[in-house]
């Protein structure tokens, strides 16, 4: 039986601190009605000085793992999606590796802004198959707080911060019956790199950078890329949108969402939303809201899920997995 990757837990971590629209209000010339119609938002989660990328980070993998009745040494790599890391090294996924008491393996940190989840998703199916490696972490953390330019109220009212995590686990699997990940695909656009894009890094001096948009640019290349992402997923797994028991895409606009569900042919109550509550987490969106569904029993043993999310770069992608 050929080796498959297994999502043998998932876990998420959110700040405890909660910024409605109408507080964002009282500070910004918006609404709240002008943020919901526009993108389903109600309120986003903002983390303290304490939660950073690597604390929360951690507290998801921990999640994750419990969930997986995994132990620390069953880890064998950590990859971490962010674009918010805590340092520029070492890599954030190494403090969570040292956090964790992970004994050995390795770990590194990948950046792929919102499709961040997903890429490393890939990555780390793809190690798990070529028999690299048994277990790993793979995380979408981000503390795009602190990346926000909070006086453009075109972006900062779009975001928030948080953290989600699952475990892979190597097992045996064949056809698209059979648990596991079935697919990767994954897409970028180096030439779109303008529409969505940080102005700064630490590789820049007296420039630490924040976020700058596009939305309409954006939103048009999300809808179309992402129909391509989902029919694509399903054309290579010889499925069609009827096999598909949720979706679980990336959680940026719920006018994307309401698209792509309705483009799956899927009623709105098999499409996991938590954009409304989340914001968009960039790289934790993603996991974040299959951690959601998951632990509250609405996703289940057995179910196909399609995971899709796309962001700056641009980047896109999709993951088909059986639970
Ligand atoms: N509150 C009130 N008004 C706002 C506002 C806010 N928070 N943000 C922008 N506006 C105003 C604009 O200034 C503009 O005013 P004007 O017409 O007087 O110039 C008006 O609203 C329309 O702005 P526009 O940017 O054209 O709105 P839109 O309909 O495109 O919606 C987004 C904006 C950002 C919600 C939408 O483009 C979007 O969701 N894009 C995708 C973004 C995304 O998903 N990004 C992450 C991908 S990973």
């Amino acid at each position: 039986m050929p080796v498959r990757s297994i999502l043998a837990g998932v876990g998420g971590y959110l700040p405890a601190r909660i910024v409605t629209n109408a507080e964002l209000a009282t500070r910004l010339e918006t609404s709240d009605a002008w943020i919901r119609d526009r993108t389903g938002i109600r309120q986003r989660h903002i983390a303290a000085a304490h939660e950073t990328c690597a604390f929360m980070a951690t507290a998801a993998a921990r999640a994750a793992l419990a969930r997986a009745g995994a132990e620390p040494g069953e880890v064998d790599a950590i990859l971490l999606a962010t674009s918010t890391p805590d340092q520029a090294f070492p890599a954030t996924a190494l403090r969570v590796q040292a956090a964790l008491g992970v004994p050995g393996g390795f770990g590194f940190d990948l950046s792929a802004a919102c499709a961040g989840f997903v890429y490393a998703l890939s990555v780390a199916d793809g190690m798990i198959r070529s028999g690299q490696v048994r277990g790993v972490l793979v995380i979408g953390a981000e503390v795009y707080s602190r990346i926000m330019n909070w006086q453009d109220r075109g972006t900062c009212v779009l975001f928030g911060d948080g953290a989600g995590a699952v475990f892979l686990r190597a097992g045996e699997g064949r056809g698209s019956i059979d648990r596991g990940v079935l697919s990767t695909h994954l897409h970028a656009q180096g030439t779109l790199g303008d529409i969505l894009y940080v102005d700064g890094a630490v590789g820049q001096p007296d420039k630490p950078g924040t976020l700058v948009m596009n939305g309409r640019e954006v939103f048009r290349h999300a809808v179309v890329r992402l129909a391509e992402a989902v029919d694509e997923a399903l054309a290579a797994n010889a499925l069609t949108r009827r096999d598909v028991d949720w979706l679980v895409p990336h959680q940026a606009n719920l006018r994307i969402i309401d698209a792509m569900g309705k483009r799956l042919g899927l009623p709105a109550e098999r499409v996991v939303v938590t954009v409304d509550r989340h914001a968009n987490t960039s790289a934790a969106s993603v996991p974040l809201a299959l951690a959601e569904a998951v632990g509250d029993g609405r996703i289940r043993a057995g179910d196909l899920v399609l995971l899709e999310a796309l962001g700056g770069g641009l980047t896109w992608g999709s993951a088909l997995v059986r639970m």
